[in-house]
């Protein structure tokens, strides 16, 4: 099997773009000159270990964090602090304030962005609790959901708000297995019928090639770029297949096997022109 080598397309800008980015907190360095570009409808993933910055670039990105060096951008602009453009969907279950019902947790952002009154917010806060499989439990509090209808709740909150980027960071990982698969199937699902631009962070590699189209692979100490391929090929339907199970395997020695050989696997400290050769 090999994976396709990554091509921009040709006369887009990036939706997202990250520039040599170094991150730090106090002395700690979480990421070292990490650059990589998101088009609009990609579905960009970052994978790697524990602690090579997945977190932070998602943070950087939402304009959490600011990077020490370099720059992140959307549609040219430097990010700058949070925006209604970027929302961010979070692994921890307690995301949603317990004391609103589902509608008031989707209704509540919209209101703040005062871009629509309350009639549209409950509208459109109602269309996309529906959109996520949660209608009729409108009025239900988030301690009486289970930890993936919570998710949905998440998303359906952020899809909601029409974010240029939707950002996830392990939105999955505190699922139980089935319910994890279900979920993914399902952001497959919203996905081909919205397209939106989705920025996901795992440390699964599965994960990674069921959802991404364009993956990123981190190495720790600090989160460096080591590689970057398309997995568009893949999805839930070619989970069991050898092919699928070769590059998982692919994948796995480029994070965690010895320094990349130079024939054709991309070496850790490869320029940007050379990062994405086929695998
Ligand atoms: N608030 C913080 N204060 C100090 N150091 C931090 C903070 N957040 C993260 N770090 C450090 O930055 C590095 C990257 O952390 P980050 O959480 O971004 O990694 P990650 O790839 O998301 O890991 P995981 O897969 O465990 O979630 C780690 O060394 C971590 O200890
Ligand atoms: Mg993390």
């Amino acid at each position: 099997m090999s994976f396709q080598v990554v091509r921009p397309p040709v006369g887009v800008a990036p939706l997202l773009k990250a520039e040599g980015v170094s991150l730090e907190y106090g002395a700690t360095r979480a990421t070292h000159d990490v650059s990589f570009d998101v088009y609009r409808g990609d579905r960009f993933v970052l994978l790697g270990p524990s602690g090579c910055g997945k977190s932070s670039l998602l943070k950087a990105a939402a304009g959490f964090i600011k990077p020490s060096a370099g720059r992140i951008s959307i549609d040219g602009k430097t990010v700058e602090g949070p925006g209604a453009d970027r929302i961010v969907v979070f692994q921890e279950f307690d995301q949603l304030p317990p004391w609103k019902t589902v509608k008031e947790n989707v209704v509540f952002p919209l209101l703040m962005t005062k871009r629509l009154n309350k009639q549209e917010a409950e509208q459109r806060a109602l269309h996309w609790i529906a959109k996520v499989g949660l209608g009729g439990f409108e009025n239900a509090h988030p301690h009486t959901l289970s930890g993936g209808m919570k998710q949905r709740v998440a998303i359906a909150r952020a899809l909601a708000m029409q974010p240029e980027v939707l950002l996830m960071d392990e939105p999955f990982a505190a699922l139980d297995a089935l319910t994890r698969r279900n979920m993914q199937e399902e952001l497959g699902r919203l996905w081909e019928e919205l397209r939106f631009t989705l920025l996901f962070v795992t440390h699964s590699i599965e994960e990674a090639l069921v959802i991404g189209n364009r993956i990123l692979l981190l190495s720790p100490h600090p989160g460096q770029v080591r590689a970057e391929l398309n997995s568009h090929q893949f999805g839930l339907h070619s989970a069991g297949s050898e092919e699928f199970q070769a590059a998982a395997q692919r994948i796995h020695g480029l994070l965690f096997g010895a320094e990349p050989s130079r024939d054709g696997a991309p070496a850790a400290a490869a320029p940007d022109s050379d990062r994405s050769a086929a695998l």
